[in-house]
């Protein structure tokens, strides 16, 4: 049967009256995420519960109609653009904390959750959930369980696959699918909790899920180090973790990042080619023993500076600091936007010296501005590149110098993306990376999604040439 979208419409205006929404305005609002590309839905839907969106998906797969699941609309990489059209499934009003077990070390929540507000809930308990992502005072749980979402935190406490514990998520036929369980620990068969976990909208919605927490660090501290060289301060991340310390995170900065957190975000950092945040937690006398440690071997790797500090309200602004290089990139040059591309591979720790070089000569060769920063501890960095969006030739040499990105941390054995996820931008390279894999991938897909309505078009499904379509610029010569 071919697909028919008036017959779908028709079921979704009796099941949820003002909640779907065909109007222009509705579908342009959800016709982009916070990637780079657009393309109109031809609908949106507002679920409240498990039942609404059974019905949903079950009138999406009887007349074939794709559905693209949404949470915040915080994703990078346009996972959550419907490039095939259908309906947008706005899981937003999902937002109750159902239970909180501090005894047992877990907490229920819906897709719609807000993750700084879980965190709010979970704090008079001396409990959070750790992956903090940069987008924490707007991202969802659902999303950050479709992308295996993380930030700053990942390596010392994960990302958020770690605390996956269970889910119930409505698969493509529109059956409920309960996984996991509410144990720390299981060898009970498939942990199917898991497969869903980065599928990106692609196998069904998240509609329930069991989360792992942890407590509360008692004490933090963190050290300021600079470089004269990025090469040295990457050199530093692999020589920390090597040492052995762990902290619990280590952000690294090149000079763009620098220039732009300090110019469009007041961030007062010293103007020097590289820095590093490096904070440490725990028990203090741990603290103090890893600090010790932490600075021996900035300085033993050349740093200009090394700043400790125990100091909350210090290491709160080195950290909300580098938080804002991604918005302050933005206000660096009037005439150029920044635009999320090649924008969080992950490298394994020793290549990073070796990458952050790879990625300056690059950005030389290419004559475009890539800004370098991230969370260097684990691996994850994020480049971005800054562009005239309007100007054809930008897109051109952005597409060119992406690919050299993405052959230099395949040739580093890295991956595509640590923490934002496949969508649209990374697709190819996906692709590339992870070759031996689609087949399995595909063959998961099918048995569960025979009809192909699940955010179709993305990830291994991505038969588009480049990435710079559906993009929500017009662009042209200039
Ligand atoms: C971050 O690390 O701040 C976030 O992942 C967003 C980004 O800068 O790409
Ligand atoms: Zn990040």
């Amino acid at each position: 049967m071919p697909m028919n979208k008036e017959g779908m419409f028709k079921g979704l205006r009796e099941l949820l009256g003002d909640r779907f929404r065909t109007d222009l305005a509705s579908r342009y609002c959800y016709a982009t995420d916070s990637s780079i590309y657009r393309a109109l839905p031809d609908a949106v839907v507002v679920p409240l519960n498990t039942e609404e969106v059974a019905k949903i998906v079950k009138l999406a797969n009887e007349h074939k109609v794709p559905l693209v699941p949404r949470g915040a609309g915080t994703g990078l990489c346009g996972a959550a653009v419907a490039i095939h059209g259908g309906v947008i499934v706005d899981t937003q009003r999902m937002n109750k904390i159902k239970e909180i077990h501090p005894e047992s070390l877990y907490c229920v929540v819906e897709p719609g959750v807000i993750y700084d507000e879980l965190n709010l809930a979970l704090k008079p308990h001396g409990y959070v959930f750790p992956t903090a992502p940069g987008s924490g005072e707007a991202c969802v749980i659902g999303g950050m369980v479709a992308l295996n979402a993380s930030g700053m935190r990942a390596i010392k406490y994960g990302a958020t696959r770690d605390y996956v514990l269970g889910l119930e998520v409505v698969l493509p036929t529109g059956e409920v699918l309960r996984c996991g369980t509410r144990t720390l620990k299981n060898s009970s068969g498939y942990q199917l909790e898991k497969l869903f976990v980065g599928s990106e909208g692609t196998l069904g919605i998240i509609t329930e899920v069991i989360l792992k927490i942890v407590q509360l660090p008692k004490n933090k501290a963190a050290v300021l180090a600079t470089f004269d060289t990025v090469e040295k301060a990457g050199q530093t991340v692999t020589n920390i973790i090597g040492k052995p310390v762990i902290p619990s995170s280590m952000e690294l900065m090149d000079r763009t990042s620098i220039e732009a957190a300090n110019k469009g975000a007041d961030a007062g950092f010293p103007d020097v080619a590289a820095l590093l945040i490096i904070e440490c937690d725990g028990p203090i006398e741990e603290v103090r023993r890893e600090i010790e440690k932490v600075i021996q071997v900035c300085k033993a790797n050349g740093a200009l500076e090394v700043t400790p500090t125990e100091d909350l309200k210090t290491q709160e602004k080195w950290s909300t600091g580098r938080q804002s290089v991604l918005p302050a990139l933005g206000r660096l040059k009037p005439e150029l936007k920044i635009v999320s591309l090649a924008d969080d591979m992950a490298i394994p720790i020793s290549n990073i010296a070796k990458a952050v070089m790879a990625f300056q000569e690059i950005s030389k060769r290419n004559n475009i501005i890539v800004a370098t920063y991230g969370h260097a501890s684990d691996g994850n960095l994020h480049t971005k590149l800054l562009i005239d969006p309007e100007n054809v030739n930008d897109w051109k040499r952005a597409e060119q110098t992406v690919k050299e990105i993405y052959d230099a941390v395949l040739g580093l054995q890295g991956t595509v993306t640590g923490e934002h996820g496949v969508g649209i931008s990374k697709a190819p390279y996906f692709k590339v990376e992870r070759a031996s894999a689609l087949a399995t991938m595909k063959a998961i897909k099918m048995a569960l999604d025979p009809n192909n309505i699940m955010n179709p078009g993305k990830m291994f499904d991505w038969d588009k040439k480049g990435i710079m379509a559906p993009l929500r610029y017009p662009a042209e010569v200039k």
